[in-house]
């Protein structure tokens, strides 16, 4: 069955971007010229998804007005004459179709993917967290679809991480079946140091199968008290088999500190509008340290 439907939570307090995030929801955080969620949006209609289904919770409606068409805006651009710019704000919002479900309680990434299955129904889906910004040629979600045609089951995305950081994700533990692709024996969600010996984090892009729904339905809390989707998981791996994919591309955490000024530094340099001078002044800024 096609993937035609992706599911972005946003309804994250951010609390690891605070005060930048009190007032402002994390995702609409600037790189460069356009909010983390822009990129994940992009993302998701290059892959060729045609709805997209955010997890909102209070203060993240500028999420959906970005996405929004801006009358006013639109009307003040064209009479300015800035033709192109009004443009580009109308292209944002014709990217594609969205539809917004409210979280009512932070319980979690498993009960705010759960949140969305009267809207996605009984058929396969993606899931992207919006922290994670992928760099690649062809985008990661589209990697993961063409994965999925093949075998028809659920996927996670994966990549290596020093052993002494597995305690910050899910990690994957399994068998490889070819170049990138491995088979998922077991998951566990942030595991205590010294409790696995696999260095496969999974990053936040994953195709579900909708039987993930009935799963979280009795899926009682995890890590941190929280209803965690890696719980959820290995409940679904365990009953119809899925696999990890350890993605062509860079990701970003662009939900941490340093991971954001990573991402704001490498989007630049593909700015065509500014890397050259981007680039020469951080040459400058090399030069003197
Ligand atoms: C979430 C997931 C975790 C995954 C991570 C990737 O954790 O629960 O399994 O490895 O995203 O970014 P979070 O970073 O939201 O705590």
């Amino acid at each position: 069955m096609k993937i035609r439907k992706a599911v972005i939570p946003v309804a994250g307090l951010g609390t690891r971007f605070l005060p930048a995030s009190k007032a402002i929801p994390k995702e609409m955080l600037t790189i460069v010229d356009r909010p983390t969620i822009q990129y994940i949006v992009e993302e998701v209609v290059a892959s060729g998804i045609e709805q997209v289904i955010l997890i909102t919770s209070e203060g993240k409606a500028a999420i959906e007005n970005h996405f929004d068409y801006n009358f006013h805006l639109d009307k003040i651009l064209i009479e300015k004459k800035k033709t192109k710019l009004a443009e580009e704000m109308r292209h944002i919002s014709n990217l594609i179709d969205i539809v917004s479900v409210r979280q009512k309680k932070p319980l979690g990434l498993g009960h705010a993917i759960w949140m969305a299955r009267h809207v996605v129904g009984n058929e396969p889906f993606l899931v992207l967290l919006g922290d994670d910004l992928v760099l690649s040629e062809q985008p990661c979600c589209k990697q993961m679809i063409n994965l999925y045609r093949e075998v028809q089951e659920s996927i996670v995305a994966i990549q290596q991480v020093p052993l002494d950081q597995t305690y910050q994700y899910g990690i994957v533990e399994g068998r490889k079946v070819r170049d990138r692709v491995i088979k998922v024996d077991r998951m566990v969600e942030k595991p205590a140091p010294g409790t696995t010996r696999s260095d496969m984090a999974i990053i936040g892009r994953y195709i579900l199968q909708p039987d993930i729904f009935n799963i979280l339905e009795t899926t009682t809390p995890g890590h941190g008290g929280e209803i965690q989707l890696t719980d959820a998981l290995l409940a679904l791996s365990n009953k119809r088999g899925m696999y990890a994919y350890q993605f062509d591309g860079t990701r970003f955490d662009a939900g941490d500190k340093i991971g954001y000024l990573k991402a704001v530094i490498a989007f630049a340099l593909r700015h065509p509008d500014i890397c050259v001078d981007f680039s020469d002044y951080l040459k400058d800024v090399a030069g003197q340290l």
